[in-house]
């Protein structure tokens, strides 16, 4: 049973530090006791688009980041570490948290909506919404991409998350093409969003100085191709390839241990502190930097490129020495490796979508460019992809 007069929560000690208080039920409770009135489909648009080939593209992109930046002075004065030992191990010097009021939802729509108005396009033009995320508004359901689809209005759209954790957003990037490409389906919005302050122990200095809050999204979209054949090599635009690996072998290296079937949540679990994230960073950065170089490698031959022919690399931002390690290991030069783990921390499958936002928007990825992207993380997964970028049809800068 849980001690009576227990210490402050992890979520207490944060909440001093920033000068907040912790609204536990938040929007979401609110909405789920409303009634429900099913809504009417939308009719057959009765476009012939099924099931022909399509050269896919990525149309537009968004991002949005909590306004609390939390430094590391900041953590130093309620977690026993420094400035100076995060720099030096991590690169990070700050990262974005949530308010009270924000959700994974919320940071998602957020960035959804600069990604539509990329793009130049409406809720309506979309036939899917995939998030990538593990840290989910609820404990296992809805979905977080349902509860997007809702907010935007995207009443054609149908819903899904993909949980692969930092490799979350490459994983979704492999769905998209693939549904496009095949023509089930024309846009696709693929969000990457994480709360990842909410699953910190704040007690762990090991852990809670990594990571942070945000969400990036890209719209999928294609466009028939003229022969009618099926090439999934676009000739420009697009995913030229894609690697996907697992190895659940080393799946304790990075969990949550609690809240799932396995562990149900208890008071024993909350109390043991085992609905935080847990992780051996020595085997995560083992991992990183043996795994990653051999499937961006990968991905760059399967591409029929060279490293000198990638223009950005666009790498999970876990940690500045991981990216740079990756980035020697593949013969690539540094100043083609594009790195925000210093402001924002890992946010994990919102990290790579977040960092190729931000490389369009500081003009550092054009059309026509070839960017290599990664992920890895929790699984253990990790997964790379080389990208031609494509121009934008809408607004160049939706902030
Ligand atoms: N502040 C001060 N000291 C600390 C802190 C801290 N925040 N954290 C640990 N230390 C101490 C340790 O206790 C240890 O002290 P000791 O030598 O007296 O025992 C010392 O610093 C060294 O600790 P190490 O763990 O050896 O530090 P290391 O150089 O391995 O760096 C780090 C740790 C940064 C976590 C590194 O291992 C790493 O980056 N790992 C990969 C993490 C990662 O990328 N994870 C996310 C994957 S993505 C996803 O899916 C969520």
């Amino acid at each position: 049973m849980r001690p009576e007069g227990s210490a402050p929560s992890a979520r207490d000690l944060l909440a001093l530090s920033l000068g907040t208080t912790v609204d536990n039920a938040g929007p979401g409770a609110e909405e789920a006791s409303q009634s429900f009135r099913p809504r009417r489909l939308s009719p057959p648009t009765g476009e012939r688009w099924h099931g022909t080939p399509h050269q896919v593209r990525i149309a537009g992109c968004g991002k949005y980041l909590p306004e609390r930046v939390l430094t590391n002075h900041d953590l130093a004065t309620f977690v026993d570490t420094t400035d100076e030992w995060i720099r030096a191990r991590t690169g990070i010097q700050e990262r974005r948290i949530a308010s009270t009021e924000e959700t994974t939802s919320s940071l998602s729509i957020n960035a959804a909506r600069g990604a539509l108005a990329t793009a130049g396009l409406t809720p309506d033009d979309l036939d899917l919404i995939i998030v990538c995320t593990f840290t989910g508004d609820y404990g296992g359901m809805p979905n977080v991409a349902s509860v997007v689809q809702h907010a935007l209005g995207a009443n054609r759209a149908g819903a899904f998350d993909i949980n692969a954790a930092c490799s979350g957003f490459v994983y979704g990037l492999g769905v998209a093409h693939g549904l496009v490409a095949s023509g089930l389906h024309r846009t696709i919005l693929l969000i990457g969003a994480e709360t990842l302050s909410r699953y910190l122990d704040w007690h762990d200095r090991t852990t809670c100085v990594l990571f942070g809050d945000g969400a990036g999204a890209v719209i999928i979209t294609g466009e028939a191709t003229a022969t009618g054949t099926s090439t999934n090599r676009p000739q420009s635009g697009g995913l030229m390839s894609l690697v996907l690996g697992a190895d659940g072998a080393g799946a304790n290296a990075l969990l949550v241990p609690a809240g799932g079937t396995r562990l149900p949540p208890s008071y024993e679990s909350i109390d043991a502190r085992q609905h935080f994230i847990k992780m051996d960073g020595k085997d995560v950065y083992r991992f990183a930097v043996s795994t990653v170089p051999d499937a961006c490698a990968e991905a760059i031959a399967n591409a029929g490129l060279t490293v000198d022919d990638i223009d950005l690399f666009v790498l999970h931002q876990a940690n500045v020495r991981i990216i740079r390690a990756v980035v020697e290991a593949l013969g690539g030069s540094w100043d083609r490796a594009f790195v925000n783990v210093d402001r924002y921390g890992n946010t994990s499958a919102a990290s790579v979508p977040i960092a190729l936002c931000e490389a369009v928007e500081m003009g550092r990825l054009k059309p026509g460019d070839r960017v290599l992207v990664a992920g890895f993380g929790g699984g253990l997964t990790w997964g790379a992809a080389v990208i031609e970028w494509s121009p934008f049809a809408g607004l160049t800068n939706p902030d």
